[in-house]
């Protein structure tokens, strides 16, 4: 596997197996690997002729300095399970490569980005979206890889990849989890053991959420949510939605609808995790 830092270095690579008649398939990330990550890969790799992905904690996408100091940062071992993996470039580069000067740009998607994460973490998506257009003039590939577990994000690049005609294909990637369900997530690093058992309990939620749906309206979902929710002190829900999967926009019926999505934010202790299930019919 080849290891690049520079953005020179990883467009000139590119270019090359582009021009090679090879097809590339990306998985940008930002470390801490996990299995949920080397699916994506391992998808990617059955699809494309080479596989690329990046390594980059993109400081724009953080609007919680702290969150940002203590995301883990692994690169050594990350690139190994990479290498075991069939990863034939990985792109990491240090801040200073990607951004020259303060990010200026701002993107505005719209509603999609007034709800849930969008409202919660305010500049978040301007940030993923500056990043993910940036690695994309980068890498040129032809699929990129991004999970349903930021269901969010993939709506936003989906539009960007519309808005700015970027010329590739996106490939929604399901959830993975953990045998007890939780979804796995490079945060779940931080949880203590005590936090890492009662975390479970937000996958729990969901599925009682989605139970629920036939026999309760809208109001009665989210305040059964809550309820399940109550005894564990440590949990902290931000939101629980209930939203049309497609345009995020929250429901307030559930008559006739398909395509709905179960999104959940909460803080168990001071780790912030989101999850989401997707019913489609
Ligand atoms: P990161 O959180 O590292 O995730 C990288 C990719 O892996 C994302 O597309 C994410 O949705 C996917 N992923 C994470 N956990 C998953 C799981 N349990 N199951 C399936 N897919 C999972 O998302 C980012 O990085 C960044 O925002 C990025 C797109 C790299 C831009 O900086």
């Amino acid at each position: 596997m080849q290891i690049i830092s520079t953005a020179a270095a990883i467009k000139k690579q590119t270019e090359q197996i582009r021009s090679s008649g090879k097809t590339i398939g990306f998985v940008p990330t930002m470390g801490a690997l996990h299995e949920g990550h080397l699916q994506l890969l391992r998808t990617a790799t059955r699809e494309n002729d080479v596989t690329v992905c990046s390594i980059f904690v993109n400081p724009t996408q953080f609007n919680n300095a702290e969150d940002f100091k203590l995301y883990p940062r692994l690169l050594e071992a990350d690139a190994a399970v990479l290498a075991q993996n069939n990863c034939e470039v990985l792109f990491a580069p240090e801040v200073a490569e990607m951004y020259t000067e303060a990010l200026g740009l701002k993107f505005d998607f719209g509603t999609l980005e007034t709800v849930m994460e969008g409202q919660f973490r305010p500049g978040h998506f301007t940030g993923v979206a500056a990043v993910v257009s940036k690695l994309f003039h980068l890498v040129k590939p032809h699929k990129a890889y991004f999970g349903q577990k930021d269901l969010q994000q993939f709506a936003i690049i989906n539009r960007l990849v519309t808005d700015l005609s970027f010329d590739l294909e996106l490939v929604r990637h399901p959830i993975v989890r953990e045998p007890d369900g939780l979804a796995m997530s490079s945060r779940n690093h931080r949880l203590s053991m005590a936090e890492r058992q009662v975390a479970t309990h937000l996958y729990k939620a969901l599925q009682l959420a989605a139970q629920s749906l036939a026999q309760q309206s809208v109001a009665e979902v989210k305040a059964t949510v809550q309820e399940y929710l109550s005894p564990y002190e440590i949990i902290r829900l931000e939101y629980f939605e209930i939203a049309d999967s497609q345009t995020l926009q929250p429901l307030h019926n559930l008559e006739n609808k398909k395509n709905i999505a179960l999104c959940i934010a909460a803080f168990v202790g001071e780790v912030r995790l989101i999850d989401n299930l997707v019913i489609d019919a």
